[in-house]
């Protein structure tokens, strides 16, 4: 807390922070206009500077404390270093542009504003990790970011900054993009390889993690299209520089993807750590309806949602968040006003887990079809009392390293952390149900159907 006793942001000052990976510059998607603003220097100076080694890169990554931004938070410099020496196999970079998790709209900001600054970072993980190959997996429904990014890698590759001995080094590699065809289950990063494959896209078990046999069964590294657009920033500025933008947990900046019962929903730059309510009532100019917070889902659909009275002094990282149970995931809250129904909501949610569970895995593609039946009887007033305890028992019984992949885990951390945080909602449903309210979940499945006939 600071002495005026407003909660102290984790972002700092972050009023007179400039953008970086999305800068206020027209036409910034142009080959010319982003090389003409310092566009592939950082990747130049890398390739022409010999004492320039690739695990020198890895290493300002890991110094730079940049941690995953598709959602599960993971250090990205030592993801870097579990790849294996380089031996006769090729080896691969997936770049996960699926964003199909809803409220999560933010990796399109960089394919149409700043393609080249991914690309810049995918070349520098490429000449990092020594890869040949990266496969840009983009959610199909992109269309029109696919062709805007097609058309600039192209470019890209007349001018030398992709393929054959790149700039005049002994550095080569080719981007290759491919578009997805609408499955949420293909951005979980063993899916993407199956899918990227020509396979359906079911997850794989891991271990052996993609860095042992990922790609084609060859040493792979999966990254998000925003964390790779960090690595140009942090080659630029140094890593122990970008370490101190920020959260202290999980630095840098971060492309917040505002929706819900806001003002000004949209994708906004800022460092990481900000308070969520410096976003909702200054960024994004409060509450749009004029009616009270109810909650914020800080992270996409897969984190748990927190209530109205719990948001003080929290921040945008995962210390910050995990003190409430949740966690940035992300990086998009979706914001809920007074008016929300979250019984409503939590069914919707579970509506999307049950039409995208891939179905591979029994607890998730039985569980989610349960959920999403149970929140829908007790939101249109045929729910029993004994459902609410019920949809937590089936949660116990879904998440937890119960499947193969971590769609399960993402489906039942909302849903479970609703029903418990506005427990009171799912109540008063079944209180105003058609059906005799029955709290005693011991009595069985039969005793209530029986007190009705
Ligand atoms: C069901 C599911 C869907 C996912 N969808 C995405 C996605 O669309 N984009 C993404 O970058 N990561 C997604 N992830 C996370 C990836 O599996 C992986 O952790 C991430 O791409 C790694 O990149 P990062 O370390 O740069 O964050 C998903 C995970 C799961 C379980």
């Amino acid at each position: 807390m600071e002495a005026n006793g407003t909660p102290q942001s984790p972002a700092g000052d972050w009023r007179s922070y400039e953008r970086m990976l999305l800068p206020p510059i027209q036409d910034l998607h142009k080959l010319d206009v982003y090389t003409k603003h310092g566009g592939y220097e950082r990747l130049r100076r890398v390739l022409e500077d010999d004492d320039v080694a690739p695990d020198d890169i890895t290493n300002e990554v890991k110094a730079s404390g940049l941690t995953g931004r598709g959602g599960a938070g993971f250090p990205t410099g030592v993801k870097w270093t579990f790849m294996p020496e380089p031996d006769d196999r090729p080896r691969f970079l997936g770049v996960n542009g699926d964003e199909s998790e809803p409220g999560t709209f933010k990796d399109r900001q960089v394919m149409e504003y700043n393609p080249h600054l991914m690309f810049e970072g995918i070349l520098l993980a490429g000449y990092a990790m020594h890869i040949d190959t990266a496969y840009v997996y983009t959610r199909g429904e992109y269309t029109d970011w696919i062709a805007l990014m097609a058309e600039q890698l192209e470019n890209a590759y007349e001018a030398g900054y992709v393929g054959e001995d790149i700039l005049g080094s002994d550095f080569s590699m080719d981007i290759v993009l491919h578009k997805g065809a609408g499955a949420y289950i293909c951005g979980e990063e063993t899916s993407l390889m199956e899918s990227l494959e020509g396979k359906r896209g079911y997850p794989r078990y891991k271990p052996p993690f993609p860095a042992q046999k990922g790609i084609f069964s060859c040493p792979t590294t999966i990254n998000n299209v925003e964390t790779l657009a960090h690595v140009p920033l942090i080659v630029q500025e140094g890593g122990d520089a970008y370490s101190t933008i920020g959260a202290e947990d999980m630095p840098g900046a971060a492309l917040y993807g505002m929706s819900g019962h806001v003002k000004q929903p949209g994708v906004y730059e800022y460092p990481t750590g900000m308070l969520l309510s410096d976003l909702i009532y200054d960024v994004c100019g409060g509450m749009a309806r004029g009616e009270d917070l109810k909650a914020v889902v800080p992270g996409g659909s897969s984190v748990p949602p927190i209530r109205a009275d719990q948001i003080d002094g929290l921040s945008m990282n995962d210390e910050s968040l995990g003190e409430v149970g949740s966690r940035t995931g992300t990086f998009c809250p979706l914001v809920l006003d007074e008016e929300t129904d979250m019984v409503s909501f939590t069914r919707r949610v579970a509506h999307f887990y049950q039409d995208e569970t891939c179905g591979q895995c029994t607890p998730c593609r039985e569980g989610t079809g349960w959920l999403e039946n149970i929140l829908a009887r007790i939101d249109e007033g045929e729910g029993r009392m004994r459902d609410i305890d019920l949809i937590l028992e089936l949660c116990d019984n879904m998440d937890g390293g119960r499947t193969i992949c971590a769609f399960a885990d993402g489906a039942v951390g909302p849903i479970r952390a609703a029903v418990k945080r506005f427990r009171d909602e799912f109540e008063a449903k079944c209180e105003a149900s058609v059906y005799p309210v029955s709290t005693d979940v011991s009595a069985g499945p039969d005793s209530a159907v029986a007190a009705t006939e």
